[in-house]
């Protein structure tokens, strides 16, 4: 027997409220804005530089002056917060990463001359050792070994350095075991109280970080790979215990790392916690857009937002996203779905 439509969905269709422009503005649930930007910048050393990154078309490197500039525009567009990865020379990395204590060190100074030129912008500061060790891991190696207790001492005082530096939020993504809770014990300490914490709280052993390793030349140092302390891709259970754990120890804002390939978590965290909520789209997820859209394979624009927004409907308060100005821009000229 073949039934009509109407017969099948009993009069009920799903395209009535797609038909006009002004019905579908009407009926959406998820809007992108500038509010929801983090925009994650590479600092090098010297002054009135800017160094390419072959893997990541249209990023740059920036010495801590040219960051500034950079701060000052992001700022006036809109974006809300800056995170800061330093490219160091080779030369200053050892086995413990011990350059992340220099309180003149280029995440430090970009902090410095960032918060005094452009005070309303915030600014996230990451405590991993990975651009500091001479071996590219998050922590200290011994014996093969990627050392929990001693790294999180290190990962601890290097926080209150940022602190003193004027960082509004620590962001730790090198995923030791107790790290927030210490971080908040030393912020505390050293009466930082009012400092958030932003939890690299699910930070996968992803592919997808390629790109952000040659940024920070930690690529060709890597020595075998961070499977013992970077969450299983496989797993969503384990992710949300690291979490509870977090949450428990005192994190302030929780982020899912990589994104795209990993929405479910994100909803999944932001149903169970209620906490702020943020995704990482990494290096590999930017470069994969800008390689598409190279090849003329995929419209930036139009991926880059429809990215955006996934990020929004999966529960994100908002993301780390090497498309900040591009994003911004592109709402300051008036993008609409
Ligand atoms: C390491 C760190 C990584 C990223 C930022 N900090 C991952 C890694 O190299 O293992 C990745 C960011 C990106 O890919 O954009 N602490």
């Amino acid at each position: 027997m073949k039934r009509s439509v109407n017969e099948i969905t009993g009069s009920k269709r799903m395209r009535r409220n797609r038909r006009f422009d002004w019905s579908r503005r009407l009926v959406r649930e998820n809007t992108v804005t500038c509010d929801d930007l983090i925009w994650p910048i590479f600092l090098v050393e010297g002054t009135n530089r800017t160094v390419p990154i072959a893997s990541m078309p249209s990023v740059e490197r920036m010495s801590v002056d040219k960051a500034v500039e950079a701060a000052k525009a992001a700022h006036d567009l809109g974006i809300t917060s800056i995170a800061t990865f330093p490219d160091i020379p080779i030369s200053k990395r050892d086995d413990t990463g011990s350059a992340i204590l220099d309180p003149n060190g280029l995440i430090n100074q970009a902090t410095i001359a960032i918060k005094k030129a452009v005070p309303d912008i915030g600014i996230i500061t990451d405590v991993a050792l990975d651009p500091f060790t001479s071996h590219g891991h998050d922590g200290i190696l011994r014996n093969g070994h990627i050392i929990n207790d001693e790294t999180v001492e290190h990962v601890a005082r290097a926080a209150v350095i940022q602190a003193e530096a004027g960082a509004d939020i620590i962001a730790p993504s090198e995923m030791m075991d107790g790290r927030i809770g210490a971080i908040r014990d030393a912020l505390d300490d050293a009466g930082f109280n009012d400092i958030a914490i932003m939890s690299y709280a699910t930070k996968f052993a992803s592919a997808f970080y390629g790109p952000y390793r040659e940024a920070v030349s930690t690529g060709g140092l890597l020595q075998g790979d961070k499977k013992t302390y970077y969450l299983d891709p496989a797993n969503s259970d384990e992710a949300l215990r690291d979490c509870e754990l977090d949450v428990f120890e005192g994190a302030d804002m929780l982020m899912v790392k990589p994104g795209m390939p990993y929405l479910d978590i994100i909803h999944r965290v932001k149903e169970r916690f209620e906490m702020p909520t943020f995704a990482y789209q990494v290096s590999g997820e930017y470069s994969m857009i800008m390689a598409g859209a190279e090849k003329g394979f995929l419209d930036k624009d139009r991926a880059m937002m429809e990215a955006m927004t996934a990020f929004k409907r999966a529960g994100c308060d908002g993301v780390l996203t090497y498309f900040a100005m591009d994003i911004a821009r592109l709402l300051d000229k008036g993008w609409k779905p």
